[in-house]
């Protein structure tokens, strides 16, 4: 086991789709082997956008018992919910006197959030990244499993851990943004238009939850022509994405096959999409039954959240104690 700290938030908002699967989660599980993790359902964060509570409530037990059907083993890796852990808010708050309203307000997704929602621009809002710095520095974490969109908050919360350290001396490293590979995986929506998307474009991005008629369904309406006429052409957007989907899913044989005959003008799209459409259903429909299984399985679930409240307790007190001493807010001792 390596001793870099990895840290990572799951939103507890919007369906978990394929790309979610090869972009983050399979990440997650390579390193639930190699690196003590801590990975956590970012309650808190959601309720910037005021979810109503019976929805966040089943949303959380979805998104852990999605996650522990693709491979996240409880055991292995520190598995909790972010309300779960009292330490984090209180180092929120202490980050919060480092942080500044003209960093803040220049940040990316503010900027964008503070657009789509203009009646709900709360302070929440504004402060995401210091939450999001919370989450990492309570346990010292020093590499963060997250993509492209993150890049500016984990830039922040390095600025945030260097303040502290520069104001109070040496308590937190500085997170670093860390995948496996060294390329994230793009995964194409199916209409062509940019990438699946746990919001947008639901007719062209396969959920885990989907049921096997709706991927049918989603594959076969996928954007196609008449196939090319000329042999070795150059692949449209929109077809070189069914291939993409397909490499992942289906054997390596059956992917030559098709592009041979692609390049042979002989393919037909409809026998593309049925081959496709059955191999993501066999990828798919094990994860879909396995989540279900653990959702309906309260007792199992709320036995693996507190046992991921004890373990993040532990680390996350840690830490804050260490701040609040360096701090001068540490009375009894
Ligand atoms: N902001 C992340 C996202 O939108 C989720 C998140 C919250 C997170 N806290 C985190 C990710 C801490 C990594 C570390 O996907």
């Amino acid at each position: 086991m390596k001793k870099e700290i990895v840290v990572s938030g799951i939103r507890s908002t919007g369906n978990l789709h394929l790309g979610n699967y090869f972009g983050a989660m399979k990440n997650y599980v390579k390193m639930q082997d190699e690196y003590p993790c801590y990975f956590f359902v970012a309650d808190y964060h959601s309720l910037t956008t005021h979810p109503d509570p019976a929805g966040l409530k089943k949303n959380v037990y979805k998104v852990l018992a999605e996650n522990i059907a693709c491979g996240l083993d409880p055991e292995k890796v520190t598995l909790y919910v972010q309300s779960d852990i009292p330490e984090i808010p209180e180092l929120y708050l202490i980050l919060n006197m480092l942080a500044y309203k003209g960093e803040l307000e220049k940040t990316a997704s503010f900027k964008e959030k503070a657009r789509n929602q203009p009646d709900n621009v709360n302070a929440g809002l504004l402060t995401y990244p210091t939450l999001m710095s919370a989450d990492i520095l309570i346990h010292k974490g020093q590499y963060v499993p997250v993509g492209k969109d993150q890049e500016q908050h984990l830039e922040m919360s390095r600025n945030f851990a260097q303040r502290f350290n520069h104001r109070y001396g040496d308590t937190f490293p500085e997170p670093l943004a860390f995948n496996f590979g060294t390329e994230l995986v793009k995964i194409p929506s199916l209409d062509g238009n940019g990438k699946m998307s746990k919001s947008e474009n639901e007719n062209a991005t396969i959920y885990l939850c989907d049921s096997d008629e709706q991927i049918l369904k989603k594959v076969k309406k996928a954007k196609s022509d008449q196939g090319p006429t000329e042999p070795n052409s150059q692949m449209p957007d929109y077809i070189e994405n069914l291939f993409a989907l397909m490499k992942l899913v289906s054997k390596p044989a059956t992917v030559d096959s098709f592009t041979k005959d692609f390049n042979e003008c002989s393919i037909r799209y409809g026998d593309l999409k049925m081959q496709l459409a059955n191999d993501i259903i066999q990828f798919i429909s094990p994860i879909r039954e396995k989540t279900i299984a653990i959702q309906n399985d309260l007792p199992y679930l709320h036995k693996l959240m507190r046992m991921g409240k004890e373990k993040g307790r532990e680390s996350a007190s840690k830490t804050l104690d260490e701040a609040r001493k360096k701090i001068g807010i540490n009375f009894y001792c």
